[in-house]
């Protein structure tokens, strides 16, 4: 019996760091909007152990793949001897501030939970979630949620009015940023490491009570700080997007991801051919409607 899921993406509305910790993670703030554009994962009970493929070869298929790590935690919490077969398709750019390996392992825990007839609890998966990455408990639930601590402590929220039948313009310039580089490199930016907490809580209510032009001015992401200084490119982006009838545009995590989000589809779909024809077809772009 194959089990077949689609593993989504996320983008980050608002990232606001708060500090770095004793700990070597840094607090923050942010408010994490999923993404239905999908990578695709199949499960199948197998032998022993586990057999992992991925349709990118640039990944790996050991433990160095947070999906392996994923299936290893959960069937020894489960206490299962029996195998799986694994395997991913992979769509969603590597290394892009998307989330897209966070999500995989997310989808890999909640599905062998069902392909094994749920013997884990849900507490039991966010704490397997927690410990394998910051991002990925956010993906254990599909809705908007308001995230604190390392960025595990989820608080899932309803769909925001303000975005109702806008879509999302996501472009990936090509080159990955490493999310401990750009941790590190936020040393450097006093200002951005040490936010002022409440920027979260001001844009959810905005995002529920205004409309997204009201809203958009309080996007923001602590993380642009060091990306945008050593890749100036990913700054012109969002002034072009911006100046294009984007209603927004941001930056996604660490990077290097820009996103644009546009009044409807066909808006998104003509600001994406008029940025490939300014930028140049070395970019993925995506239209996602939100
Ligand atoms: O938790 P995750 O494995 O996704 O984090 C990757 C790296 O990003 C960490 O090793 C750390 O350098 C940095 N990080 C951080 N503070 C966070 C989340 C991630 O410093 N809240």
């Amino acid at each position: 019996m194959d089990l077949e899921k689609n593993s989504p993406c996320k983008v980050n509305l608002l990232l606001n760091i708060l500090g770095r910790r004793a700990d070597g993670f840094h607090e923050l703030e942010t408010v994490m909007q999923p993404v239905n554009f999908c990578d695709e994962l199949s499960f199948e009970r197998a032998g022993n152990g586990i057999q992992l493929s991925c349709s990118d070869k640039s990944l790996p298929v050991n433990s160095k793949n947070l999906v392996f790590r994923a299936a290893q935690q959960f069937l020894a919490a489960a206490e299962i001897s029996g195998g799986v077969k694994i395997h991913l398709e992979k769509k969603i750019p590597l290394a892009a501030g998307l989330g897209g390996g966070s999500g995989n392992a997310a989808t890999a825990l909640l599905a062998l939970n069902e392909l094994f007839s749920w013997p884990l609890a849900p507490e039991k998966l966010h704490e397997i979630a927690t410990a394998l990455g910051s991002d990925i408990p956010f993906f254990l639930q599909n809705k908007p949620a308001l995230a604190t601590g390392r960025g595990e402590k989820i608080q899932p929220l309803e769909n925001f009015p303000a975005l109702r039948g806008k879509a999302f313009l996501l472009i990936h310039p090509g080159f990955g940023i490493s999310t401990p580089w750009a941790y590190q490199n936020l040393a450097r930016f006093p200002k951005a490491l040490n936010g002022q907490k409440g920027r979260a809580e001001k844009l959810i209510s905005l995002l529920q009570t205004a409309d997204l032009k009201t809203a958009s001015g309080e996007l923001y992401n602590s993380l642009e700080a060091p990306a945008l200084e050593k890749f100036p490119v990913l700054q012109l982006f969002q002034e072009f997007l911006r100046a294009n009838g984007a209603l927004a545009a941001l930056m996604s995590g660490s990077g290097s991801t820009t996103f644009a989000i546009c009044e409807n589809i066909s808006s998104a779909e003509s600001l994406e051919e008029k940025f490939k024809s300014k930028f140049g077809q070395n970019c993925w772009t995506a239209v996602v409607p939100i």
